[in-house]
């Protein structure tokens, strides 16, 4: 199973590198072998010694070059960084990113070889016109997406349940992961307020190859729960 925090605009620098020291002690004191992914701010990137794989949920998709406010890949570079984040929900509608500019970011790091976490989702207008509709709404947020590509992880995050506290029921969430596992073979995670109380039953659905966790990953202890629970129920 995969198990990815997403920190978003949270946790200072100072603050990170607490949370990754308790989070590292009590994923070697569980024996955690799971794949662990944080995501922490990026002022809070850093090199990092450890069971985490520590990514980066937003860069621009050059090395360098005149792009006023972002980040590129020789600053990813300076801290061993090959992991990032790409068409988050929060960054196609909250920051106004297309699928284009999500398209071109894609296949630079893809060109770099790293391991892309791949955001797609629908908001609520859209699941309300009924479950076709849907599916080709999130049919489109793979368009021009590398879907064979072999460092891939693709996350369904539907736009209403991220830091809502509604999730859809667990029916729904498999006949989703269902369709898109027909897109992709990529690890396929469920994201949108997971959190210690409903893990176990989400990371148990068919399909369901691990979780991405925003709000309920910001306590270290909470999170490494979560990769207990993935844990026991991949040995089970
Ligand atoms: P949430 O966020 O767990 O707070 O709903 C998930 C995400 O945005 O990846």
């Amino acid at each position: 199973m995969i198990i990815a925090a997403n920190l978003k605009t949270n946790l200072t620098r100072i603050e990170t590198l607490k949370y990754l020291k308790s989070l590292e002690s009590c994923l070697s004191k569980k024996s955690i072998t799971q794949e662990v992914l944080v995501f922490p701010s990026p002022t809070s990137l850093n090199t990092h010694d450890g069971k985490v794989t520590i990514g980066t949920q937003n860069a621009y998709g050059a090395s360098n070059g005149a792009f006023t406010g972002e980040i590129g890949s020789i600053h990813l570079d300076e801290f061993g960084i090959k992991t990032i984040l790409i068409g988050h929900s929060e960054r196609r509608h909250v920051l106004g990113e297309t699928q284009e500019d999500l398209v071109k970011k894609f296949n630079f790091y893809r060109n770099l070889g790293f391991k892309i976490v791949y955001c797609v989702g629908e908001p609520l207008e859209v699941r309300e016109t009924g479950f076709d509709n849907m599916m080709q709404y999130i049919s489109k947020q793979y368009a021009g997406i590398d879907t064979e590509y072999e460092n891939l992880i693709i996350a369904y995050e539907p736009v209403w349940a991220i830091g809502t506290g509604l999730t859809p029921t667990s029916e729904d969430i498999e006949s989703i992961h269902k369709e898109l596992k027909k897109k992709s073979s990529a690890p396929l995670l469920y994201g949108g307020s997971v959190k210690v109380s409903n893990a176990k039953e989400v990371l148990g659905i068919d399909d369901v190859e691990g979780i991405l966790v925003g709000g309920a990953a910001l306590i270290a202890e909470d999170f490494c729960k979560m990769c207990e629970i993935a844990q026991e129920i991949e040995k089970s």
